[in-house]
């Protein structure tokens, strides 16, 4: 799917203009737009005065010209009556101030009216377009997030509390409540956290994101639910972004049919392909919720109007942006948004059309030549990214680390430790699954698991029987510290696996932000000797922020600490276990020896590269394989140009000599034998 966001409402009295959109769109092979995500004031304009005429119209004309639509329910803002009528539907912050009407994604999931009233426009939109043949998919609301801590939200969340506890004392229990005097004597006493009252039980803390998390799931259940009752049929999706960290995207993935998200990088800020790792990096986040092909379904064609400094896309940018999504596992590249609007908070945004109405501007010749570039890539929709190495990162230990009293309360680094990880993978053309402590992890030859502070239940049994069977798995410091309440294990830790690393963790030294350590080879003697396949390690290389020291029962120190009172004490140790092997990197390392220590494993994986030799700097090569043939992405995020061997090959896209330019793409079809 080509196209974007599209608002046509706001041009209802110029109808000329519908009928220039549509030329364009034709012109730049656009074939799909999302209609209605902001249009509820139009469809009802009044309590229960409907008018969809006006949208049946669109509809049909973009159907005439062969465009597809992705329908939307417009539950992510609300009309001015509705709000005005039932202010319950308006959403209460934590410090329990009600929202007045205005702005957007601010209603409350809770409310019955706004649930009721979502519910017969749903049905309604249903009724009338659920059997229009350019109805292609569901768009649920806008961007889910954020949370309310109105009176109907407070009840309903005592009310998962205790389906969940089921008695008082087990929720005292389970957070710890004897500390400071925080027992509860009922479920009635339970107010969500808030800077005015309880912010200091974790427990609760964790409770309250995971009922926020539930609650928005069951919220978007119902609108599905409504449509489906109403007859439609089309798959349903929404609109996912980043790391919005109130859903647990992997749980709300299991109720939709497609992942799609919202994919606006900060392209131009730091060097290219640094960007380029990083959106790599949330293409396969969102990729593994369903480890399926998923939507890119907005970007931005030209500059955003919400960053700090909103840049313009340099040549190349916007079919580079476009074909990365689609090199990661995308069958749509769309954007936010198709024209933009006279006024409004997001009249400057970066649109495919803007004011001045002609096709000659820059980014509409970008935006015709990806449409170029996607149509030669046709074959390539609904074809897999398989990896044999995964990245864990999991929404449950995000929430325990940032908000847990501990050694830094300032800069935990966890999604840049992930990302390490991950980057160290990718940096040898490797595909890399990104899944959650929930996730299957037999598939996979290797796996990282960075600072799993938090594990939830049965994670370390899951681990256990991983490497038992031969699975290669790294885990770093703080992990297997706490359990799903933040309550600390006790008996020692990583929680149930000292015997498959081999050691225990005894303490962890945080660092100032101008302190550093090392990780170094001990003794004098060559590494060779001491560690058979440490060839390709530095002798050293430094470490910031968190230092755990452990002490090794079976496992062998293969990396010690440079400096402070722990110089000597282990800083990397393996442990074999079983078929497998377990190592732990004890302290947040610098990039480089993670690129040095997954070479290593990589090998001792046996997990085969999609390419001979190593590839150049900046140069991200992922592969979709389809029945018959793997497709092959190269794309060049450095400055400088990059010379390719390829493999034998038809290129889809790209010069037969194999040059890649700054921004180019290549795309290289090889049969599978
Ligand atoms: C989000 C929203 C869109 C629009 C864009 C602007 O992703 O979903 O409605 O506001 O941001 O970048
Ligand atoms: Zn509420």
């Amino acid at each position: 799917m080509y196209g974007g966001d599209y608002n046509p409402e706001q041009w209802l009295s110029m109808p000329q203009i519908l009928e220039t959109d549509i030329e364009r769109f034709k012109q730049a092979r656009i074939n799909t737009v999302s209609l209605g995500i902001f249009s509820w004031a139009r469809l009802e304009p009044r309590e229960g005065e409907f008018d969809f005429g006006w949208m049946e119209r669109i509809i049909d004309r973009l159907y005439e010209n062969g465009i597809s639509v992705i329908l939307a329910t417009p539950s992510g803002a609300r009309p001015h009556w509705l709000a005005d009528k039932y202010p319950q539907v308006l959403r209460v912050n934590e410090m329990r101030q009600r929202a007045l009407f205005g702005v957007r994604h601010n209603h409350c999931m809770t409310s019955p009216v706004y649930r009721e009233k979502v519910r017969v426009i749903n049905t309604r939109l249903a009724q009338r377009f659920g059997a229009h043949p350019a109805v292609k998919l569901w768009h649920i609301s806008n961007e889910y997030g954020g949370a309310c801590h109105c009176p109907l939200c407070q009840e309903a969340f005592r009310g998962w509390l205790e389906k969940k506890y089921k008695t008082i004392d087990a929720l005292n229990d389970a957070w710890c409540t004897t500390f400071w005097s925080h027992t509860c004597d009922s479920f009635e006493q339970v107010e969500s956290p808030s800077p005015l009252g309880e912010s200091t039980v974790m427990g609760l803390t964790l409770d309250w994101k995971r009922f926020v998390s539930d609650q928005t799931i069951d919220f978007m259940e119902q609108e599905i639910d409504a449509l489906r009752a109403a007859g439609a049929e089309q798959p349903a999706t929404t609109n996912l972004m980043y790391h919005f960290g109130d859903i647990d995207y992997f749980r709300l993935a299991e109720k939709i049919d497609v992942v799609s998200w919202d994919n606006y990088p900060t392209w131009h800020k730091g060097p290219e392909w640094e960007t380029a790792r990083d959106t790599a990096f949330w293409h396969d986040v969102i990729r593994g919720l369903k480890k399926k092909p998923f939507l890119m379904l907005e970007s931005c064609p030209g500059a955003t109007n919400w960053q700090g400094v909103s840049k313009l896309k340099k040549p190349g940018m916007v079919e580079a942006g476009s074909l990365q999504s689609i090199a990661h596992g995308a069958d749509a590249a769309m954007y936010f948004q198709m024209r933009k609007s006279r006024g409004g908070e997001e009249k400057f945004h970066g649109a495919v059309l803007d004011h001045y109405d002609g096709d000659d501007t820059r980014t509409f010749q970008d935006v015709c030549r990806t449409g170029e570039m996607l149509e030669r890539l046709k074959e390539v929709a609904g074809s897999r990214t398989g990896a044999l190495a995964a990245v864990i990162y999991d929404w449950e230990n995000r929430w325990a680390l940032e908000g847990s009293r501990g050694p830094r309360n300032d800069g935990l680094y966890y999604e840049e430790s992930v990302e390490k990880s991950y980057r160290a993978l990718r940096r040898m053309g490797l595909n890399v699954d990104i899944t959650d402590q929930r996730g299957e992890l037999s598939d996979y030859r290797l796996v990282a698991a960075p600072m799993q502070y938090l594990f939830r239940p049965g994670f370390e049994e899951k681990i256990r029987d991983y490497v038992e069977k031969g699975g290669i798995f790294v885990m770093t410091y703080w992990s297997g510290v706490v359990d799903e309440n933040d309550r600390c294990f006790l008996g020692g830790t990583p929680h149930g696996l000292m015997d498959v690393f081999g050691l225990r963790s005894e303490e962890i030294d945080a660092l100032y932000d101008w302190e550093e350590n090392t990780a170094c080879l001990p003794g004098q003697e060559d590494s060779a000797s001491f560690w058979p396949e440490s060839a390709g390690m530095r002798r050293s290389y430094t470490c910031k922020y968190l230092c755990q020291l452990v002490k090794p029962t079976t496992a062998r120190t293969l990396m010690v600490y440079g400096k402070d009172f722990y110089a000597g004490s282990p800083a990397l140790l393996r442990n074999d276990y079983g078929k497998g092997s377990a190592y732990y990197v004890c302290a947040d390392m610098e990039q480089a020896f993670y690129d040095d220590l997954y070479r290593l494993l990589v090998r001792q994986a046996h997990i085969p590269s999609a390419w001979q030799g190593p590839l150049p700097e900046g140069v991200e090569l992922t592969t979709r394989s389809g029945g018959k043939a793997d497709y092959l992405f190269l794309q060049n995020f450095s400055p400088d140009e990059a010379e390719l061997k390829l493999p034998e090959g038809e290129l889809l896209i790209g010069r037969p000599d194999a040059r890649l330019k700054h921004l180019e793409t290549l795309v290289l079809k090889v049969p599978r034998p």
